[in-house]
């Protein structure tokens, strides 16, 4: 797929406030820090797209950007960031709950993983609260330049195992670096492939 425009439309705290729901949105999810912001960037080769930084929980809020005008994705603050007050930490359950429950035009969200450690409750959790809704999603292995490629496919491998011991069906899942770009075309043909449909 071509990118041939990326725009920035809107910051929210609430759904209800998120741009019309009339193209198909891609949301990508994880925990803080995972490289959620990099990565929009990275599909949409526009650097600086969605803020990004070294130190976690730089974004707060549900963040739309329209791609080539006829589809949407969704930059929305990180999980799991100890430093993070219990309010804070409710207030955020509240805010995504509500965003992945009442987002009529939500085709899949993306669940964002880091390739380098094993499986984590956070996500885990996260992602059976998503099966036990009946929200799709698929996993995106990131930051995989970080190590070689047998470590990533060892820690992949690892992780499939643990989630077929909850999953009868594992959930689709990519590999991406938004360093060296991988992942790149195969993520941007699973999302045309869903709009064409
Ligand atoms: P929050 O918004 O705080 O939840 O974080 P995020 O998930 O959006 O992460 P962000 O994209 O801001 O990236 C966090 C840090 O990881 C930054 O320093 C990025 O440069 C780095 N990073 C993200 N993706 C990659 C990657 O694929 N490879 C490498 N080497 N670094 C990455
Ligand atoms: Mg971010």
């Amino acid at each position: 797929m071509v990118i041939h425009d990326a725009r920035f439309l809107t910051s929210n705290s609430r759904a209800d406030l998120c741009p019309a729901p009339t193209v198909p949105e891609y949301a990508f999810i994880g925990r803080s820090n995972v490289g959620k912001s990099s990565l929009i960037n990275m599909l949409t080769g526009r650097n600086g797209l969605a803020k990004t930084s070294s130190s976690p929980g730089k974004t707060q809020l549900i963040n739309h950007f329209s791609i080539n005008d006829k589809w949407y994705l969704v930059d929305l603050p990180g999980y799991g960031y100890a430093k993070v007050s219990k309010t804070s930490r409710a207030e955020w359950a509240k805010m995504i709950n509500y965003y992945l429950r009442n987002r009529a035009n939500l085709m899949c969200v993306c669940v964002l993983i880091d390739s380098r450690h094993p499986p984590q409750a956070a996500d885990l959790e996260f992602m059976e609260k998503l099966g036990e809704e009946g929200i799709p999603f698929v996993m995106i292995f990131t930051k995989t330049d970080k190590q070689s490629t047998a470590q990533t496919k060892a820690l992949v491998t690892d992780y499939l195992k643990k989630m077929s011991e909850i999953w009868d069906e594992l959930p689709r899942y990519f590999q991406t670096s938004a360093e060296t770009g991988l992942g790149r075309d195969e993520v941007l043909a699973f999302i045309s492939e869903i709009n064409k449909q």
